[in-house]
């Protein structure tokens, strides 16, 4: 394999602060796969940023009575906070309204117009009769012409989450007045997916290896490509950069095509920042180095289809053919990475509908790793996945804080109280044997899953060994061997190396309890890194808080590391809080179980 790795992660709308939902379907699994393959010795550079741009944006700032930028400053840096708060070691998580995005976009925007893979075409755009003047998108609004849903805005449905143009809408009214707009002619800039579409097929062809699900999608939605608008009427966005069109006040580019460009924006940010401008391409021109995007569902075609796309078309591969880009011959996806949706009792995560987990009340509740435990185990990752209390509680209690807790606890306390320090081991016997052997085989079952993403099966084959070492404990009853004190420092010397073990193959899932094993266990330093939220600056514009972080110094790798004999140990703390049952029934303060 590859050394390196990009990890693309879905980029959330700055409209509003994260739920748990989104959390779980972009952002534990791509960082659960990027610790992974750091600590397997890849360089992996994981990218990501705040999508700011667009009618999400402009709706939400029209609610609160802000400004489309002031909403964007506004959460970017909630979104940001709850992400580095759950540990997601982004090498880089920035925002689309910095002028190196800007620049990027609007240099592949013209790299695909030289190839002809962009060309204007006319259509009806909204006209207000009273002023005469552009009615931007969303200020219209009517049913949805797909699922009859009467709140549907000209540029979407959010109840049906397809795109629409404003005059598909039934019954299409002004926001503002009330008044029926006129469609008048107007021109847009089109991505032309008919010229791309044989290049698309060819190559999607061969991802026999993806999830069934996002396969589906993407060749269901290949069979029918038409042309798709990339600008639309609106006023908030990146400018077109053409004369004639650069100054229009309603003409800008749409959030689709700038956003995915993202991904190819924050690495050259990235580049930049870390002192080597040209550092991006070891992951984005050569061949060998792999890209894996992360996603909810409802993103899958922007990633397997228009994206690609966009690459094909900047590549000069599509049948108009053309010449490679200014950037050189850029890498399509690896893979395309989707899950299914986290719902609360059966909706989907919704704050509109007020079922809504805030990340921020739950790590401030709960801490990140019981979430992101949850989220590994019993998440969305193939089927859409019901959260209740209930299941949370028990997870926790039974799983973490009575298995992997109390493992790590009892193992340090017992040789802390009876050695004061790591033991060394005299002979082993067959059953010592068979469990050391069984945690070092796990790191080839368990790196075999995260490789392939199938995230489950790995924390269930963890657990499975942390499972196997509490009842090696409960077999050789340590606490009765006082006077056999070389068999019993001989089975605390295996319980404490396989802890050590466990708590590698945990690193990827639970980063922050791992650091604290580590240290636990004698060990100093950084073991797994965390993301730091830092505002940096930038030519010609505001300074912005990212995440950035020091990963290449961390110390976790993905192998049986020795425990070091002799390594004095004090008391441990409990890891993992046990939650009161009642939780389950009443829900927290902040997300109350309602009764009716
Ligand atoms: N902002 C979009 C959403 O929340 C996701 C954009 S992913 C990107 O649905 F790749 F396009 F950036
Ligand atoms: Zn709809």
């Amino acid at each position: 394999m590859s050394s390196r790795v990009l990890t693309a992660v879905a980029w959330p709308y700055a409209n509003g602060p994260r739920h748990i939902g989104h959390v779980s379907g972009f952002g534990v699994p791509s960082d659960v796969f990027s610790r992974f393959m750091r600590m397997s010795g890849h360089d992996v550079l994981m990218v990501s940023g705040t999508d700011e741009h667009g009618t999400a944006i402009q709706v939400q700032a029209d609610r609160e009575g802000l400004t489309a930028q002031e909403t964007a400053d506004k959460y970017h840096r909630q979104i940001a906070t709850d992400l580095q708060g759950l540990g997601l070691s982004y090498d880089l998580y920035t925002r689309t309204t910095t002028n190196n995005h800007h620049h990027v976009v609007q240099k592949l925007f013209s790299a695909l117009l030289d190839n002809g893979y962009v060309m204007t075409q006319k259509s009806m755009g909204a006209i207000s009769p009273s002023t005469g003047r552009t009615l931007a998108d969303r200020y219209i609004e009517g049913t949805c012409p797909i699922c009859g849903y009467d709140g549907a805005r000209g540029d979407q449905c959010d109840n049906c989450g397809n795109q629409l143009d404003p005059i598909d809408l039934k019954n299409p009214v002004s926001r503002i007045n009330g008044e029926t707009p006129e469609f008048r002619e107007t021109e847009h800039f089109f991505l032309d997916l008919p010229a791309l579409a044989d290049s698309l097929t060819g190559w999607l062809s061969k991802r026999t290896d993806w999830r069934p699900n996002v396969l589906k999608f993407s060749q269901n939605f290949i069979n029918d490509l038409k042309p798709r608008a990339i600008t639309r009427d609106l006023d908030w966005g990146v400018r077109v950069p053409l004369d004639g069109w650069r100054d229009l006040p309603m003409k800008r580019i749409y959030v689709w095509f700038d956003a995915v460009i993202g991904y190819f924006s924050a690495s050259v940010e990235w580049a930049q920042r870390t002192g080597n401008p040209d550092a991006w391409r070891q992951w984005w021109t050569d061949p060998e180095a792999l890209s894996y995007y992360f996603m909810g569902k409802d993103n899958i075609v922007f990633h397997s289809v228009i994206w690609p796309g966009i690459l094909l078309g900047h590549n000069g591969k599509g049948d108009r053919g053309g010449e490679v880009g200014p950037y050189g011959e850029l890498n399509l996806p690896t893979e395309v990475v989707s899950s299914e949706f986290l719902t609360m009792s059966g909706a989907k995560f919704s704050t509109s509908r007020q079922t809504v987990i805030y990340v921020r009340d739950f790590l401030a509740e709960f801490g990140p790793d019981a979430l992101r435990y949850f989220i590994a185990v019993a998440g969305p990752e193939n089927n859409d996945t019901d959260f209740t209390w209930d299941e949370f509680v028990r997870r926790n209690n039974s799983e973490l804080a009575n298995e992997w807790g109390n493992l790590v606890n009892r193992s340090i306390s017992m040789a802390h109280k009876n050695v004061g320090a790591i033991p060394a081991a005299g002979e082993l016997t067959e059953l010592d044997q068979q469990l050391l052997a069984a945690s070092k085989r796990g790191f080839e079952v368990v790196g075999g899953f995260l490789a392939r993403n199938k995230f489950k099966n790995a924390i269930n084959e963890a657990m499975r060994i942390v499972t196997l070492a509490n009842r090696y404990l409960s077999e050789t009853e340590p606490w009765k061997l006082k006077d056999q004190p070389e068999r019993r420092d001989t089975v605390l010397h295996c319980a404490l190396q396989v802890v050590q073990d466990c708590n590698t193959l945990l690193t990827p899932f639970l980063p922050h309890s791992a650091q604290k094993i580590f240290e636990a266990l004698g060990g100093e330093g950084v073991w797994a890194a965390q993301p730091q939220l830092v505002d940096v600056s930038q030519d010609d514009g505001p300074d912005y808080p990212v995440l950035m972080g020091d990963y290449a110094n961390e110390q976790a790798t993905w192998e049986s590391t020795p425990i070091k004999v002799g390594q004095s140990l004090a008391k441990p703390v409990p890891l993992f809080a046990k939650l009161d049952d009642s939780l389950g029934e009443t829900g927290p303060s902040f997300a109350p179980i309602s009764k009716d």
